[in-house]
């Protein structure tokens, strides 16, 4: 076994989450982190990513700044769960259906299920619902699997649902109106929650601009929603009212705010401002920033709904329009108290982290 790297005592030194599990799985070479943030308001939820890493330093690295961020999200989207993430380093990530993928998911649900239902996994970067439904042979301590396995299948619609509601509350906060006819929203990644998202915008009348690394993937939702393509490298400087960041993180930096070209940032991807300090740049810049965990908890609040607090469609549905009250709420917040609107989010998690538990 791989002696411990003390890069690792360097990353939990600096970490203020409950709990941390290291294993290396000798059989697979793989590296297998779960991060616990916080049970504070339930057990700790979050998705397993796999990946191939330069480094396993880089990999608990991941599970460290990702399971904290998602007890904020948990907190903001006012779950029964706390903050969790694992991450999976693999020598390279196998094929969907391949054995070697098989090996490495149950010898990490054995992992999982000894943690006795303090961590709770769902699917992240680079594994979805047939991967969920393969840990769920070997713990019960899983969400996302297929919908025939009994789970609730793929978040993203609720995601982008969630998101959704989200630009209506911060178009609302900016214009006067949440109507979007003919606002110009431009959408970046037309993945699982962008081509949704293009959807939904399209049917409240705004007018859809998409852009994906992916030129095919790009034409297909702007043609489905009678939308225009947008070059991947000229999203910055596009010209539109919402900009919706749904591909990468890191896309709001010194370098790129000064160019932007819209009044709001509304967006599912995770991670959006380079460094915290960045939504001070937004602000002074007059525009409206929704917060990425507020506004992208809506595939977490449909795992949750619907696989552990048993609500129906019409329940699902307002959970998600509160995303818009909640950002409302925040955006209120933050012009009340001179503060920025990323402030105000993690002002409105502390607090519920602080409250304990609702009832
Ligand atoms: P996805 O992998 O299905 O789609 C991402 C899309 O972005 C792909 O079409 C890809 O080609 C494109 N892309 C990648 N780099 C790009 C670039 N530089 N410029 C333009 N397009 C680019 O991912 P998914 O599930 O739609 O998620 C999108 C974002 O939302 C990610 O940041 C993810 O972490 C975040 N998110 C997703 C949730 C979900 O329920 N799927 C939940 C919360 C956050």
């Amino acid at each position: 076994m791989p002696t411990l790297p003390s890069v690792f005592e360097d990353l939990l030194a600096g970490w203020d989450g409950e709990e941390v599990v290291v294993r290396f799985d000798g059989p697979t070479e793989t590296w297998m982190f779960v991060g616990v943030h916080s049970t504070a308001l339930g057990p700790g939820m979050g998705g397993t990513r796999m990946k191939a890493y330069a480094a396993p330093g880089d990999g608990l690295g991941d599970v460290l700044r990702l399971s904290q961020a998602m007890t904020f999200k948990q907190a903001a989207a006012n779950l029964p769960y706390g903050g969790g993430k694992a991450v999976l380093a693999a020598p390279s990530v196998p094929a969907q259906g391949s054995s070697a993928r098989r090996e490495i998911l149950l010898r990490y649900a054995g992992l999982v299920d000894s943690l006795r239902g303090t961590y709770v996994t769902a699917a992240d970067m680079n594994t979805g619902a047939p991967d969920m439904d393969i840990i769920g042979e070997r713990t019960t301590h899983v969400l996302g699997r297929s919908r025939d396995r009994g789970g609730s299948g793929d978040p993203a619609s609720g995601t982008a649902l969630g998101v959704f509601h989200g630009i209506r509350a911060a178009w609302r906060h900016e214009s006067g109106s949440a109507d979007l006819d003919d606002v110009v929203v431009l959408v970046q990644g037309a993945g699982s929650v962008g081509d949704r998202l293009a959807d939904h915008l399209a049917e409240a009348g705004a007018n859809v601009l998409v852009a994906d690394v992916d030129g095919g993937r790009a034409g297909k939702t702007a043609e489905r929603v009678g939308g225009a393509i947008v070059e991947a490298d000229a999203v910055v400087g596009a010209v539109c009212d919402v900009f919706a960041p749904c591909a990468i993180g890191g896309v709001l930096t010194p370098d790129t705010i000064p160019r932007l070209a819209c009044r709001v940032v509304a967006g599912a991807a995770n991670n959006q401002l380079g460094d915290v300090g960045d939504a001070a740049l937004l602000a002074r810049r007059g525009i409206l920033y929704a917060p990425d965990y507020v506004i992208n908890a809506g595939g977490v609040i449909h795992l949750a709904g619907y696989e552990t607090l048993g609500w129906d469609e019409a329940m699902m549905h307002a959970r998600l329009a509160g995303i818009g009250e909640t950002l409302a709420g925040i955006f209120a917040t933050a012009d009340a108290e001179g503060i920025t609107t990323a402030e105000a989010a993690d002002r409105l998690a502390l607090a519920r982290l602080a409250a304990g538990p609702a009832g």
